[in-house]
């Protein structure tokens, strides 16, 4: 018999992976997705928003509750990241105007509201954006830190660094205090950083089986990524670019694909050289209390396989 599906709230600023992200969880029967919140980050949130109830459409999911959010960081000015996702934030398909209705409240507020109307222990937060709403929501209702199940965020960088400067990866740099302060919550966090998602490469073999399967979704999928991985091919040299947001929600179904390790996790908001970096103690050197299980390897093969298997699950 089949455990009961884990409750999530996906918190995202789609993004062709953010896109994939959302379409794995819609597609498992593991996953219980209570709505999707959107918040500003690859592009600004006006476009986010429109992705997310995009992605519904594509599911035939115009049912999925979405949420704007935060349309700038906490305290500083925006960075987007229109080189990596293209003027849209989902170039590649053309998708139509969306269908799925945008809802009136505020994705911080339906944060707060689900994680006190659930039950305690019952409901896990996947960020693949920046932090900003969820440390709004943590500033507005503290109690709800307790009430978390787990935050599953896709972020960050230990030995493999930065992807938007030499020390910090985009999703950290656009709101270092957002992530500062929810690193610091005391909420169970498992970390994606770019040492595991710099291994989830969309080759050319991988993204064909995906097209192959057919389906109107898998075919979409197929051009976001075929468009989305030419930014880190022609940076990086690869076949393919790294699927970094769907290593969270394919964690929550397949743990056995990944391993890591509990570490401290600081992050760096004060320097200009380093800000955004996530210092993650990963040789157990500081005596610093682990605050987050670091996921630092995956069985690429078994991530692209099950991705497949489910997409095609979806029209
Ligand atoms: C992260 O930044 C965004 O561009 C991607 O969607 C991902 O969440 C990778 O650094
Ligand atoms: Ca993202």
């Amino acid at each position: 018999m089949m455990a009961t599906p884990q409750k999530l709230i996906i918190d995202t600023d789609p993004g062709q992976d953010d896109a994939v992200a959302i379409l794995l969880a819609l597609a498992s029967p593991e996953i219980d997705l209570l709505g999707i919140t959107t918040v500003a980050g690859n592009v600004p949130l006006a476009l986010t928003e429109v992705n997310a109830r995009k992605i519904c459409d594509l599911a035939g999911r115009q049912d999925m509750p979405v949420f704007a959010g935060a349309d700038r960081p906490l305290e500083r000015k925006l960075v987007t990241a229109e080189h990596v996702h293209g003027r849209t934030g989902l170039d590649g398909p053309d998708l139509p105007d969306p269908v799925t209705p945008l809802q009136d409240r505020h994705a911080v507020d339906f944060i707060i509201q689900t994680i006190r109307s659930e039950p305690a222990g019952r409901v896990t937060i996947a960020p693949v954006g920046p932090l900003t709403n969820i440390a709004l929501a943590l500033r507005k209702a503290p109690d709800i830190a307790s009430r978390i199940k787990q935050i599953v965020m896709m972020g960050g960088g230990c030995f493999e660094g930065g992807n938007i400067t030499p020390a910090a990866e985009f999703n950290i740099y656009v709101d270092p205090e957002a992530a500062a302060e929810v690193f610091a919550a005391g909420i169970p966090i498992t970390m994606m950083p770019l040492d595991v998602t710099h291994k989830a490469m969309t080759t050319a073999v991988r993204t064909d089986a995906i097209r192959a399967t057919g389906t109107r979704t898998a075919i979409a999928v197929a051009e976001m990524l075929e468009f989305f991985e030419r930014f880190d091919e022609e940076k990086y040299g690869s076949d393919g670019g790294p699927l970094h947001d769907p290593c969270t929600v394919a964690w929550m179904i397949r743990p056995d694909m990944f391993s890591g390790r509990h570490c401290n996790v600081e992050i760096e908001t004060q320097s200009q050289l380093t800000t955004g970096m996530t210092v993650i103690d990963w040789w157990q050197v500081s005596g610093r209390p682990h605050n987050a299980f670091v996921v630092g390897d995956l069985d690429a093969d078994g991530f692209f396989t099950l991705i497949t298997e489910r997409l095609a699950k979806l029209p």
